[in-house]
Protein backbone atom coordinates (compact mmCIF):
# COMPACT_ATOMS: atom_id res chain seq x y z
CA UNK A 1 0.00 0.00 0.00
CA UNK A 2 2.74 2.49 1.18
CA UNK A 3 4.62 1.63 -2.39
CA UNK A 4 1.48 2.36 -4.45
CA UNK A 5 0.96 5.60 -2.74
CA UNK A 6 4.57 6.67 -3.04
CA UNK A 7 4.64 5.98 -6.66
CA UNK A 8 1.07 8.13 -6.61
CA UNK A 9 3.16 10.91 -5.13
CA UNK A 10 6.67 10.82 -7.50
CA UNK A 11 6.08 12.03 -10.55
CA UNK A 12 8.41 9.00 -12.18
CA UNK A 13 10.17 5.62 -11.52
CA UNK A 14 12.98 7.58 -9.58
CA UNK A 15 12.26 9.44 -6.73
CA UNK A 16 16.23 11.39 -6.88
CA UNK A 17 16.34 13.23 -9.98
CA UNK A 18 20.00 12.69 -9.65
CA UNK A 19 19.47 8.55 -9.83
CA UNK A 20 17.69 9.88 -12.84
CA UNK A 21 20.39 11.57 -13.82
CA UNK A 22 22.90 9.08 -13.76
CA UNK A 23 20.81 6.26 -15.09
CA UNK A 24 20.10 8.45 -18.49
CA UNK A 25 23.72 9.14 -18.93
CA UNK A 26 24.54 5.52 -18.90
CA UNK A 27 21.60 5.20 -21.18
CA UNK A 28 22.44 7.68 -24.01
CA UNK A 29 24.79 5.91 -26.73
CA UNK A 30 27.93 8.40 -26.29
CA UNK A 31 28.35 7.60 -30.64
CA UNK A 32 25.11 8.58 -31.55
CA UNK A 33 24.33 11.92 -30.15
CA UNK A 34 23.05 15.30 -31.43
CA UNK A 35 25.77 17.18 -33.23
CA UNK A 36 23.91 20.37 -32.86
CA UNK A 37 20.97 21.01 -30.52
CA UNK A 38 18.44 23.75 -30.72
CA UNK A 39 16.82 25.45 -27.72
CA UNK A 40 14.09 28.08 -27.78
CA UNK A 41 14.45 29.26 -24.34
CA UNK A 42 10.61 30.24 -23.26
CA UNK A 43 8.48 30.36 -20.61
CA UNK A 44 10.82 32.76 -18.27
CA UNK A 45 7.82 34.69 -18.20
CA UNK A 46 4.96 32.76 -17.23
CA UNK A 47 7.82 31.49 -14.55
CA UNK A 48 8.19 34.30 -13.04
CA UNK A 49 4.37 34.84 -12.82
CA UNK A 50 3.35 31.40 -11.09
CA UNK A 51 6.00 33.31 -8.24
CA UNK A 52 4.16 36.31 -8.22
CA UNK A 53 7.65 38.01 -9.18
CA UNK A 54 8.30 40.77 -11.93
CA UNK A 55 9.00 38.77 -15.65
CA UNK A 56 12.57 39.73 -14.85
CA UNK A 57 13.17 37.38 -12.70
CA UNK A 58 12.06 34.37 -14.89
CA UNK A 59 14.53 35.77 -17.04
CA UNK A 60 17.54 36.01 -14.72
CA UNK A 61 15.98 32.53 -13.71
CA UNK A 62 16.43 31.39 -17.32
CA UNK A 63 20.33 31.95 -17.07
CA UNK A 64 20.71 29.39 -14.61
CA UNK A 65 19.14 26.98 -17.03
CA UNK A 66 20.95 28.00 -19.13
CA UNK A 67 24.34 27.45 -17.59
CA UNK A 68 23.21 23.72 -16.87
CA UNK A 69 22.59 23.23 -20.18
CA UNK A 70 26.06 24.31 -21.56
CA UNK A 71 28.03 22.05 -18.77
CA UNK A 72 26.11 19.22 -19.80
CA UNK A 73 27.19 20.05 -23.84
CA UNK A 74 30.42 20.71 -22.47
CA UNK A 75 30.71 17.21 -20.82
CA UNK A 76 29.10 15.22 -23.66
CA UNK A 77 31.03 16.77 -26.12
CA UNK A 78 28.29 18.43 -28.20
CA UNK A 79 29.33 20.23 -31.00
CA UNK A 80 27.01 23.15 -31.20
CA UNK A 81 24.35 24.65 -29.02
CA UNK A 82 21.94 27.16 -30.73
CA UNK A 83 20.32 28.80 -27.90
CA UNK A 84 17.33 31.58 -29.06
CA UNK A 85 18.18 34.43 -26.44
CA UNK A 86 16.28 37.61 -27.96
CA UNK A 87 14.27 37.84 -31.65
CA UNK A 88 13.51 40.61 -34.45
CA UNK A 89 10.57 40.50 -32.75
CA UNK A 90 11.24 40.66 -28.94
CA UNK A 91 11.64 44.63 -29.65
CA UNK A 92 7.98 44.96 -29.29
CA UNK A 93 7.79 44.29 -25.52
CA UNK A 94 7.92 46.76 -23.18
CA UNK A 95 11.47 48.78 -22.63
CA UNK A 96 12.31 47.99 -19.14
CA UNK A 97 12.42 44.35 -20.25
CA UNK A 98 14.17 44.98 -23.00
CA UNK A 99 16.74 46.68 -20.54
CA UNK A 100 16.94 43.55 -18.55
CA UNK A 101 17.17 41.23 -21.42
CA UNK A 102 20.10 43.31 -22.60
CA UNK A 103 21.83 43.89 -19.29
CA UNK A 104 21.69 39.78 -18.16
CA UNK A 105 23.38 39.59 -21.75
CA UNK A 106 26.16 41.51 -20.48
CA UNK A 107 26.05 40.71 -17.34
CA UNK A 108 26.24 36.80 -18.10
CA UNK A 109 29.27 37.54 -20.61
CA UNK A 110 31.11 39.43 -17.94
CA UNK A 111 30.65 37.02 -15.12
CA UNK A 112 31.04 33.71 -17.05
CA UNK A 113 33.27 34.32 -19.63
CA UNK A 114 36.11 32.26 -17.80
CA UNK A 115 34.50 29.46 -16.94
CA UNK A 116 32.72 29.00 -20.44
CA UNK A 117 36.61 29.33 -21.90
CA UNK A 118 37.61 26.73 -19.12
CA UNK A 119 34.97 24.53 -20.66
CA UNK A 120 36.67 25.03 -24.63
CA UNK A 121 33.19 27.16 -25.33
CA UNK A 122 33.59 29.68 -28.78
CA UNK A 123 31.18 32.16 -28.12
CA UNK A 124 29.50 32.82 -31.45
CA UNK A 125 26.66 35.42 -32.11
CA UNK A 126 24.15 34.86 -34.67
CA UNK A 127 21.70 37.41 -35.67
CA UNK A 128 21.51 41.18 -36.95
CA UNK A 129 23.81 41.74 -34.15
CA UNK A 130 24.83 45.75 -35.45
CA UNK A 131 21.13 46.43 -33.99
CA UNK A 132 21.65 45.85 -30.49
CA UNK A 133 22.83 48.28 -27.56
CA UNK A 134 26.62 49.67 -27.70
CA UNK A 135 26.98 47.88 -24.73
CA UNK A 136 25.78 44.13 -25.74
CA UNK A 137 28.07 44.42 -28.31
CA UNK A 138 31.00 45.24 -26.57
CA UNK A 139 30.53 42.75 -24.24
CA UNK A 140 29.85 40.32 -27.27
CA UNK A 141 32.61 41.54 -29.22
CA UNK A 142 35.00 41.11 -25.85
CA UNK A 143 33.16 37.45 -25.78
CA UNK A 144 33.99 36.12 -28.94
CA UNK A 145 37.80 37.28 -28.82
CA UNK A 146 38.56 35.51 -25.93
CA UNK A 147 36.90 33.06 -26.74
CA UNK A 148 37.88 32.52 -30.34
CA UNK A 149 40.62 29.83 -29.58
CA UNK A 150 38.24 27.33 -27.95
CA UNK A 151 37.82 24.51 -29.82
CA UNK A 152 34.95 22.68 -27.62
CA UNK A 153 31.10 23.50 -28.08
CA UNK A 154 30.14 26.16 -29.98
CA UNK A 155 27.98 28.42 -28.75
CA UNK A 156 25.49 30.18 -30.92
CA UNK A 157 23.96 32.80 -29.37
CA UNK A 158 20.66 34.09 -31.22
CA UNK A 159 20.16 37.69 -30.25
CA UNK A 160 18.23 40.35 -32.17
CA UNK A 161 17.79 37.12 -34.67
CA UNK A 162 14.88 36.02 -37.27
CA UNK A 163 14.56 33.30 -39.47
CA UNK A 164 13.27 35.32 -41.98
CA UNK A 165 16.08 37.71 -41.68
CA UNK A 166 18.24 35.32 -41.79
CA UNK A 167 16.39 34.05 -45.03
CA UNK A 168 16.39 38.05 -46.54
CA UNK A 169 20.29 38.12 -45.38
CA UNK A 170 21.06 35.22 -47.32
CA UNK A 171 19.23 36.78 -50.35
CA UNK A 172 20.62 39.92 -50.66
CA UNK A 173 24.34 38.61 -50.54
CA UNK A 174 23.39 35.76 -52.68
CA UNK A 175 22.04 38.69 -55.35
CA UNK A 176 25.13 40.75 -54.88
CA UNK A 177 26.70 37.72 -56.19
CA UNK A 178 24.65 37.45 -59.36
CA UNK A 179 25.03 40.96 -60.08
CA UNK A 180 28.58 41.22 -59.94
CA UNK A 181 28.67 38.08 -61.79
CA UNK A 182 30.23 35.70 -59.49
CA UNK A 183 26.61 33.76 -59.39
CA UNK A 184 24.38 32.52 -62.19
CA UNK A 185 20.84 32.40 -61.18
CA UNK A 186 20.65 29.32 -61.99
CA UNK A 187 23.26 27.54 -59.94
CA UNK A 188 22.09 28.98 -56.93
CA UNK A 189 20.88 25.27 -54.75
CA UNK A 190 20.90 24.13 -50.86
CA UNK A 191 24.52 24.95 -50.58
CA UNK A 192 24.34 28.42 -52.03
CA UNK A 193 21.60 29.34 -49.36
CA UNK A 194 23.22 27.13 -46.64
CA UNK A 195 26.78 29.05 -47.23
CA UNK A 196 25.17 32.38 -46.28
CA UNK A 197 23.38 31.73 -43.74
CA UNK A 198 24.69 33.44 -40.55
CA UNK A 199 25.09 29.17 -39.52
CA UNK A 200 27.26 28.93 -42.39
CA UNK A 201 29.42 25.82 -42.40
CA UNK A 202 27.61 24.71 -39.26
CA UNK A 203 25.50 21.00 -39.70
CA UNK A 204 22.03 21.90 -39.25
CA UNK A 205 20.19 21.19 -35.78
CA UNK A 206 19.71 17.39 -35.05
CA UNK A 207 17.27 18.42 -32.09
CA UNK A 208 15.49 21.14 -31.51
CA UNK A 209 13.87 21.97 -27.86
CA UNK A 210 10.92 23.79 -26.82
CA UNK A 211 10.12 24.10 -23.71
CA UNK A 212 6.71 25.78 -21.77
CA UNK A 213 4.11 24.21 -23.91
CA UNK A 214 3.73 26.20 -26.94
CA UNK A 215 3.87 23.94 -30.21
CA UNK A 216 5.30 26.94 -32.61
CA UNK A 217 8.65 27.13 -34.69
CA UNK A 218 8.51 31.23 -33.33
CA UNK A 219 10.45 32.54 -35.83
CA UNK A 220 13.72 29.76 -35.18
CA UNK A 221 16.41 29.06 -37.96
CA UNK A 222 13.29 28.31 -40.53
CA UNK A 223 16.07 26.80 -43.20
CA UNK A 224 18.21 24.93 -40.82
CA UNK A 225 15.26 22.89 -38.89
CA UNK A 226 13.96 21.16 -42.47
CA UNK A 227 14.54 18.28 -40.99
CA UNK A 228 15.38 18.17 -37.51
CA UNK A 229 13.61 16.45 -34.73
CA UNK A 230 11.29 18.21 -32.56
CA UNK A 231 11.31 17.51 -28.33
CA UNK A 232 8.48 19.71 -26.80
CA UNK A 233 8.04 19.57 -23.20
CA UNK A 234 5.72 22.06 -20.25
CA UNK A 235 8.01 22.49 -18.88
CA UNK A 236 9.43 26.16 -18.43
CA UNK A 237 12.97 27.02 -19.07
CA UNK A 238 13.21 28.21 -16.14
CA UNK A 239 12.99 24.72 -14.42
CA UNK A 240 14.46 23.39 -17.08
CA UNK A 241 17.45 21.40 -16.25
CA UNK A 242 19.95 18.44 -17.51
CA UNK A 243 17.47 16.11 -16.81
CA UNK A 244 15.25 17.41 -19.13
CA UNK A 245 17.51 17.28 -22.37
CA UNK A 246 18.89 14.07 -21.24
CA UNK A 247 15.62 13.17 -21.48
CA UNK A 248 15.09 14.68 -25.08
CA UNK A 249 18.02 12.67 -25.89
CA UNK A 250 17.11 9.00 -25.18
CA UNK A 251 14.09 10.04 -27.06
CA UNK A 252 16.33 11.44 -29.85
CA UNK A 253 18.45 7.64 -30.11
CA UNK A 254 15.02 5.85 -30.24
CA UNK A 255 13.74 8.02 -33.69
CA UNK A 256 14.19 6.71 -36.77
CA UNK A 257 15.10 10.22 -39.30
CA UNK A 258 14.60 9.34 -42.78
CA UNK A 259 15.27 12.95 -44.26
CA UNK A 260 12.12 12.22 -46.82
CA UNK A 261 13.82 9.08 -48.08
CA UNK A 262 12.70 5.20 -47.04
CA UNK A 263 13.95 3.75 -43.92
CA UNK A 264 17.04 1.50 -44.67
CA UNK A 265 16.92 -2.31 -44.93
C1 LIG B 1 11.20 33.80 -23.77
O1 LIG B 1 10.43 33.67 -22.59
C2 LIG B 1 12.55 34.17 -23.41
C3 LIG B 1 13.20 35.27 -23.87
C4 LIG B 1 12.60 36.24 -24.80
C5 LIG B 1 14.56 35.57 -23.42
C6 LIG B 1 15.46 34.40 -23.15
C7 LIG B 1 16.56 34.89 -22.33
C8 LIG B 1 17.13 34.25 -21.30
C9 LIG B 1 16.86 32.87 -20.92
C10 LIG B 1 18.12 35.02 -20.53
C11 LIG B 1 19.46 34.48 -20.64
C12 LIG B 1 20.13 34.64 -21.91
C13 LIG B 1 21.38 35.08 -22.02
C14 LIG B 1 22.09 34.85 -23.28
C15 LIG B 1 22.08 35.77 -20.93
P1 LIG B 1 9.20 34.63 -22.41
O2 LIG B 1 9.67 35.84 -21.70
O3 LIG B 1 8.56 34.90 -23.72
O4 LIG B 1 8.27 33.78 -21.50
P2 LIG B 1 6.67 33.72 -21.53
O5 LIG B 1 6.30 33.14 -22.87
O6 LIG B 1 6.34 32.82 -20.40
O7 LIG B 1 6.21 35.12 -21.34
Amino acid sequence: MINRILDFIRPNKFSDTGQEVQELMKTIDKQRLPRHIAIIMDGNGRWAQKQGLPRAFGHRAGVESLRDIIKLCCELKIQILTVYAFSTENWKRPREEINVLMDLLVEYLKKEIQELCKNGVRINPIGRLGELPRPALDALSAAVKLSSDNNGLILNLALNYGGRTEIIDAIRAIATDVETGRLKAGQINNDTVAAHLYTAGQPDPDLLIRPSGDFRISNFLLWQLAYTEFWLTSTLWPDFRRIHLLRAMVDFQRRERRFGGLKDE
